[in-house]
């Protein structure tokens, strides 16, 4: 019943919202998946190296609302880039991972708002997932996950991370481990927000720019086992 209310309400979707509930591990009960979609740019198109692509997302969740009314936080919602030098790169790439799905541990840092201090590549209120990854190795860990669940303070700046006291010890394993294996990535980029821009670089003359938006919804009444995912993905050239 639910999932017929849903297929009526988004009209020809039906296919999008049968694969998003196929690919999500968690039962979603009487949860409607959120859809999301990247409204701009469009798939293939083109822009000159070096040019700024501008991209906003529209995410809307029988629950949680419309992006379009303001009833989605922009920053649960996040614009993934990856860059490529060719095509050929790209799908040899993808060929070896389900790049639709994220791994756990990145679940978890979109989900538990350390972008709300933390970018990708820039320091904001603390550094950047980059320079973390740059500076520790995996045998760091251990201090890492600690510094997670007990606050940290002094390795930077002064800025004080406060203990992110609602994760397990496990799931803040997971976060870092994340952080170690991939937040030193040149290729890819995380940005929050429903809309934004990033640059294409001027060296690259046959760049591919993969764009991978995505929302986990709250799930029926804020319980987390109901949470779902949607995601849409654009591919951009720039030569
Ligand atoms: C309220 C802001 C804030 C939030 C939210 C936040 N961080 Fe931080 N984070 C910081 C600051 C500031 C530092 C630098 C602390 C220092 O200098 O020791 C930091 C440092 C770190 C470090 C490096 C610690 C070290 O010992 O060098 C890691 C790893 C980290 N954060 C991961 C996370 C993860 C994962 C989350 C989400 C679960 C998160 N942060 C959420 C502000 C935040």
């Amino acid at each position: 019943m639910g999932l017929l209310l849903t297929t009526t309400f988004f009209g020809g979707m039906w296919l999008q919202v049968q694969s998003l509930v196929k690919n999500h591990p968690v039962s979603p009960g009487l949860n409607h998946p959120p859809i999301v979609t990247i409204t701009t740019p469009e798939n293939h198109s083109n822009f000159q190296p070096g040019q700024q692509v501008l991209y906003s997302i529209e995410v809307v969740d029988f629950e949680d609302g419309d992006s379009r009314y303001g009833e989605i936080l922009p920053n649960e919602v996040f614009m993934e880039v990856w860059f490529f030098s060719s095509e050929q790169e790209m799908v040899n790439s993808e060929s070896q991972t389900n790049s639709r799905v994220d791994t756990m541990g990145l679940q978890i840092i979109k989900e538990s708002g350390c972008f709300n201090c933390h970018n990708s590549k820039t320091a904001f209120v603390g550094p950047p997932f980059y320079k973390i990854a740059k500076k520790y190795l995996q045998h760091d860990i251990d201090k890492l996950v600690s510094s997670v669940l007990e606050g940290s303070s002094e390795n930077w700046t002064n800025a004080i991370m406060p203990a992110q006291v609602y994760l397990t010890e496990p799931e803040a394993r997971q976060a870092v481990q994340w952080i170690l294996a991939n937040g030193g990535n040149d290729n890819s980029t995380i940005y929050p927000g429903i809309n934004g821009f990033f640059p294409t670089r001027p060296e690259a003359t046959n760049g591919v720019y993969v764009l991978k938006a995505s929302y986990t919804d709250h799930g029926v009444e804020e319980n987390q086992q109901s949470r779902l995912s949607g995601n849409d993905r654009v591919v951009v050239y720039a030569k």
